[in-house]
C-alpha cells in the first residue's frame, strides 16, 4: 500500500489507501468517517516504518463499527504544550533523566522523538487593565512571577532536540496551532526518501480539538499521556464511536457564531456523545469559514466528545492561503488531500456511514449565554433575568446561591448581579474575525451614543494572537474597544484560564462586605464554579459582543428586550438591538482579517523571538541542576518507591481502604486540582507559609505545579468543591474515619496512609469532566488515592487516573453510591481486583459500616491492552522508567 504520489515534479512516498483496502472493504472507503481514514493512514504507516502494529489491528478498524473500544497504537505527528501542563511533562523528563543516570542507564536516551511545541500562554495574569501600558506591564509582571520557571523551559530548549518554545506575549496555543504551526499535510525525510501523510497533533490542553476545523485531527490529553507520546511511545487509543453531526441552515442575526457553537455543545450534550469523535458534514458546512469551523471545534470537550472534526475543503486551502501564504503549498495539500480520499466530497463520494446521526439546524442559533456554572447550560438571553433572580435565593443544593436578597445592581450601588469583571478571552472566540469585530463594532456604536461600562467593573481584552490586535486597528475598532475599558492587557489565556486577576477594589469590597453575588461575562469555554475568580459566583459565557453588552449593561438581570442599556446625550433610551452590529457592517470589515501580509508579518521568526526571553539566563547541559531551596521546582517523587509487583501492591491495600471524599455528578478537574489563586487558609497556602513565603508571593496553583507539595496539598482543595462527607461546606474538607473528626482532605489523606488504609473516592457522573489536567490524577495518586468509583468518567481523566496507576472503577448501570445507601463512613474491601483489571471481571466490593455490610460489584475502566499492561507496571512513570532502563532493541527503522 505504500504509494509513490508525484506533485509539482516531486516523488513523495504516501500510503494509498485505496489500494490497501481489504478485498471486501475495498468499496467501503468512501463509507469510513474521514477521522477512521487518518487513523488507518496512521497504523499502515507505521508498521511500513517498523512499528508494532499488527495487521489483525488494521482488519478491526477498518471495521471500525464493530470494534468501537479496541486498542488502536497510534503515532502522533507532533505535540503541542501549554507552559501549565508542559512544564510538569518537561520536569518528569527532567526526573527521569536523573532516575535513568542513578540506575546506571544512558540518561542522553531520555530525549523527545517528535517535534514538541511549548506555548507559553497560561501564565498572563490580568494585573493591569484599562490603560495602554497594560500588555507590557502584566508581561513584566508574568516574568518576574515565572522566573525559575521560564528559566528552566529555557534549558529545557537546549536539553530536548525536539523542542520548540513560543515565548510569553506571542498568543494563544490553539489559535497560534490553526495560524501557523498545523502543516495540515506533514512531510518528513527518511532514509527511503521523503514522505507525506496527514498531521496528527495530540496536546496537553483540552481544547487542542480547535485544530479540527482545519482537517488537522487532534485531541486533548493530560500530560501523562503527552509525555509517553512525545517519547515516541505508541500513544494508545480505544477505537472511537464516530457520530456524524449534519449541520443544516444558516446564523442568522442578530445571532453570531459563538451562538451556533453554544447550540451545538447544548445539543451534543443532551444527546450523549461523550467520548466519541464527532464528524460535521451536511449543506450548512461548505459556508462555514474556518474561524467559525474553529469555534465550534474548539468546544468539543465542552460537548464532551474527543473531537469536532472537519475534513479538508475549498475553505480550508482558502484560509491556507491567507494565513501561510505559501501557493505552492496550499496546491500540494490540496492535491495530497484529494489523492488520498482526505478531501470532503459528499456531492460525489456521498455520505460516511456514522455509527448515527445527529441533525443540527445553524438558524436555531440565537443570542445566547451560558451559565451561570457549565457550559452546556446555554440560555437565549431573555431567559438570563428570570434564571439568575430565582437562583439567586434558592438553595446551594438546588443550583442556586443560597444568598440573602439584598437590592439589586445599578450604575451608581454594585448589588446582586452586577457584572464585575467583562472578558473578550480565550481562542475559542479570539480565533474568529467575525466575533471579534463584532465585538469591536458594539464598542464603537455605544461610544456613539454615549453608552459605557461603569467604572466599578474590570475589562480586559487578551486577543489570542497579534494579528487580531492589528485588524482590529486597521478595522479602527481597537481604539473604540479601549475607550470602553477594553483595552488589550496581554496574549494569553487570561481570564478564560482564570487569571483574571484582583477584581476593582469597589466590586470587592462590595462583594465581600455584602456577601453577593455578582457576575463575569467572558468569552470563554469554561465558567465552572471558582475557576474565574474567587469573589465571583455566577459566570457566563458568549460572544465578544454579548461581552461588552453586559459590559454595557452592568448588570446579568437586565432585560435587553424591555430595559434600556442606558440614555443617550439627548435623553433618548439607547436598546441593546440600536447598536447591535449589522451582518453587512461585520462582512465589510472581515477583509481586515483576511490579508496575508497580516500573518507573515506576526509569524516571522523575528516576531516569534522576544528581547525578555533572549534576555533570561538559563542552565546548560543534560541534568537540570535542582535548586533544593526553590519552592517552584521541586524533583517529582514519581520515580521513586516503585512496587515490584504494583497489581498485587493495588490488590492488597485496596483490601483497607477508606472513603476519602465523595461527590456527587459532573466533578471537574478544577474540583479536584484547581487552577487559581492559593487561599493562604488552606494545606497549600500553609504549606508555602511555613516555607517562609509571603501571601503575596503565592502565585497561582498553575504556577506551582512543578512543586508536588503544593500540588498534593490542592488536591481535593477548589474553594468552592463540595464533598458530601461534610455538607453544606464548601472547600478542601472533609470527615476523617472512624473518628468523625473534620479534616482537611490532605491531612486525612495523610492519616489514612500512615495507619495503612488506602483512599478511595466515591463519585457521581462524568467524574473528572472540563480541562485535561493531569495534576488531577497525580495529586490523587500522591494524597495515597488508590481507587475512584464513579457513575461514569471523563475521557482525559479516566485515561490519566490509569496512568498514576489509579484504579478508575464503575458502578453497576443504574447504581451509584447513594442508591445503595452508602454513606461514606465504612470501612472498604476490593476482592478480585487482578482478575478485575486484566480480564474485565467484576470486582466485588464489600463497604461495612460496624453495624450492617453492603455488598455490590464494580468494573474496572481500563479500557484496552495498553491500558492493562500500564496498570500491571504502576502507571506510566514506572512504565517509562523500565523502557529506558532496558537496552534498546536492534534498530527498527522507526
Ligand atoms: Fe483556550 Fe487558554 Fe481558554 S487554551 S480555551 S484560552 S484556557
Amino acid at each position: 500500500m505504500t504509494h509513490v504520489f508525484v506533485h509539482g515534479g516531486q516523488s513523495l512516498h504516501t500510503i494509498d489507501l485505496a489500494a490497501a483496502a481489504p478485498e471486501q472493504d475495498s468499496a467501503r472507503l468512501d463509507a469510513l468517517p474521514y477521522v477512521i481514514r487518518i487513523l488507518l493512514e496512521n497504523l499502515y504507516r507505521h508498521q511500513a516504518w517498523g512499528a508494532a502494529v499488527s495487521d489483525a489491528e488494521i482488519a478491526r478498524l477498518w471495521r471500525w463499527r464493530e470494534h468501537v473500544g479496541a486498542d488502536l497504537p497510534l503515532h502522533v505527528a507532533r505535540v503541542i504544550l501549554p507552559d501549565s501542563s508542559g512544564l510538569p511533562v518537561l520536569q518528569d523528563l527532567a526526573a527521569l533523566r536523573d532516575a535513568v543516570a542513578e540506575a546506571g542507564g544512558d540518561a542522553a536516551r531520555v530525549d523527545t522523538r517528535v517535534p514538541v511545541d511549548l506555548i507559553v500562554d497560561h501564565s498572563l495574569q490580568v494585573d493591569r487593565w484599562g490603560d495602554a501600558q497594560a500588555v507590557q506591564f502584566n508581561l513584566g509582571r508574568e516574568f518576574e512571577r515565572n522566573d525559575e520557571r521560564y528559566r528552566f523551559l529555557k534549558w529545557a530548549q537546549q536539553a530536548y532536540k525536539g523542542l520548540r518554545v513560543i515565548p510569553p506575549g506571542t498568543g494563544i496555543i490553539h489559535q497560534i496551532n490553526l495560524e501557523y504551526l498545523a502543516s495540515v499535510v506533514a512531510r518528513q525525510q527518511r532514509a527511503d526518501g521523503e514522505w507525506a501523510y496527514p498531521d496528527f497533533v495530540i496536546g496537553g490542553d483540552s481544547h487542542t480539538p480547535m485544530v479540527n476545523a482545519l482537517g488537522v485531527l487532534g485531541w486533548g490529553v493530560g500530560g501523562i499521556d503527552a509525555e509517553s507520546a512525545l517519547l515516541g511511545q505508541a500513544y494508545t487509543f480505544p477505537i472511537p464511536e464516530v457520530v456524524g453531526v449534519r449541520l443544516s441552515g444558516s446564523v442568522r442575526a442578530p445571532a453570531l457564531s459563538t451562538d451556533a457553537a453554544l447550540l451545538i455543545t447544548q445539543r451534543l450534550r443532551a444527546a450523549g456523545v461523550t467520548g466519541t469523535m464527532v464528524e460535521f458534514f451536511g449543506p450548512a458546512v461548505a459556508a462555514l469559514s474556518i474561524p467559525d469551523r474553529a469555534t465550534i471545534a474548539n468546544m468539543a470537550p465542552e460537548y464532551g466528545a474527543t473531537c469536532g472534526f472537519f475534513p479538508l475543503d475549498a475553505q480550508s486551502i482558502a484560509y491556507l492561503r491567507m494565513t501561510r501564504g505559501d501557493e505552492a503549498q496550499a496546491g500540494f495539500i490540496q492535491a495530497y488531500a484529494q489523492a488520498h480520499h482526505l478531501w470532503r466530497d459528499d456531492a460525489t463520494r456521498g455520505t460516511p456511514d456514522y455509527a448515527r446521526v445527529i441533525e443540527i439546524d445553524l438558524s436555531e442559533a440565537e443570542p445566547a449565554v451560558a451559565g451561570p456554572r457549565r457550559p452546556q447550560d446555554r440560555m437565549a438571553l431573555g431567559q438570563v433575568p428570570a434564571d439568575f433572580r430565582r437562583r439567586l435565593t434558592q438553595p446551594i443544593a438546588e443550583g442556586g446561591f443560597g444568598a440573602e436578597p439584598a437590592p439589586a445592581s445599578s450604575p451608581a450601588a454594585i448589588g446582586h448581579g452586577a457584572v464585575v469583571l467583562a472578558a473578550i478571552t480565550s481562542c475559542t472566540n479570539t480565533s474568529n474575525p467575525g466575533v471579534m469585530l463584532a465585538a469591536g463594532l458594539l464598542a464603537r456604536n455605544a461610544l456613539a451614543r454615549g453608552i459605557s461600562p461603569p467604572a466599578w467593573m474590570k475589562r480586559s481584552l487578551a486577543p489570542g494572537s497579534r494579528a487580531v490586535t492589528r485588524y482590529l486597528d486597521d478595522a479602527g475598532l481597537l481604539a473604540p474597544l479601549a475607550e470602553q475599558g477594553f483595552h488589550v492587557i496581554g496574549y494569553g489565556c487570561t481570564t478564560c484560564g482564570g487569571k483574571s486577576g484582583p477584581l476593582t477594589p469597589a466590586a470587592a469590597d462590595a462583594i465581600t462586605d455584602g456577601k453577593l453575588v455578582t457576575a463575569a461575562v467572558l468569552s470563554g469555554n469554561r465558567n465552572f464554579e471558582g475557576r474565574i475568580h474567587k469573589l465571583v459566583r455566577a459566570n457566563y459565557i458568549g460572544s465578544p459582543a454579548m461581552v461588552v453588552a453586559y459590559a454595557l449593561a452592568g448588570r446579568i438581570d437586565l432585560d435587553f428586550e424591555r430595559e434600556p442599556l442606558g440614555l443617550d446625550a439627548d435623553g433618548t433610551p439607547v436598546m441593546l438591538r440600536d447598536i447591535w452590529p449589522s451582518p453587512g457592517d461585520i462582512a465589510a470589515l472581515l477583509p481586515h482579517a483576511s490579508q496575508a501580509s497580516l500573518y507573515r508579518e506576526m509569524y516571522a521568526p523575528e516576531a516569534l523571538d522576544s528581547a525578555m526571553w533572549q534576555a533570561l539566563d538559563a542552565p546548560r547541559g543534560l541534568h537540570f541542576p535542582w535548586d533544593p531551596d526553590s519552592h517552584y521546582l521541586v524533583a517529582p517523587p514519581f520515580f521513586r518507591n516503585l512496587p515490584q509487583d504494583a497489581l498485587a501492591d493495588l490488590s492488597q491495600r485496596l483490601r483497607r481502604a477508606r472513603v476519602l471524599a465523595a461527590f456527587d455528578d459532573s466533578l471537574t478537574t478544577d474540583h479536584i486540582s484547581p487552577s487559581g489563586e492559593i487561599p493562604a487558609d488552606t494545606p497549600a497556602g500553609q504549606y508555602l507559609s511555613a516555607a517562609g513565603i509571603a501571601a503575596r508571593d503565592f502565585n497561582t496553583y498553575v504556577a506551582r505545579r512543578c512543586n508536588f507539595h503544593v500540588m498534593t496539598r490542592a488536591t481535593f482543595a477548589n474553594i468552592r468543591i463540595k464533598n458530601a462527607l461534610v455538607p453544606g461546606v464548601e472547600g478542601g474538607w472533609t470527615t476523617h474515619f472512624p473518628d468523625g473528626t473534620r479534616q482537611t482532605v490532605f491531612d486525612a489523606a495523610s492519616a489514612y496512609a500512615a495507619d495503612g488504609s488506602a483512599s478511595i473516592i466515591l463519585a457521581g457522573k462524568d467524574y473528572g469532566m472540563g480541562s485535561s489536567r493531569d495534576w488531577a490524577a497525580k495529586g490523587s495518586a500522591l494524597l495515597g488515592v488508590r481507587a475512584v468509583i464513579a457513575e461514569s468518567f471523563e475521557r482525559i481523566h479516566r485515561a490519566n487516573l490509569v496512568g498514576m496507576g489509579v484504579l478508575p472503577l464503575a458502578f453497576a448501570p443504574g447504581q451509584g453510591w447513594r442508591a445503595l445507601g452508602l454513606s461514606g463512613a465504612e470501612r472498604y474491601t476490593f476482592e478480585n481486583v487482578q482478575a478485575g483489571i486484566l480480564d474485565g471481571e467484576p470486582i466485588q466490593v464489600i463497604a461495612d459500616d460496624g453495624t450492617r455490610q453492603v455488598r455490590f460489584e464494580v468494573t474496572a475502566q481500563v479500557l484496552t491492552q495498553a491500558e492493562r499492561q500500564l496498570m500491571s507496571e504502576g502507571g506510566i512513570p514506572a512504565a517509562v522508567l523500565h523502557h529506558f532502563l532496558t537496552p534498546p532493541a536492534a534498530p527498527a527503522g522507526h
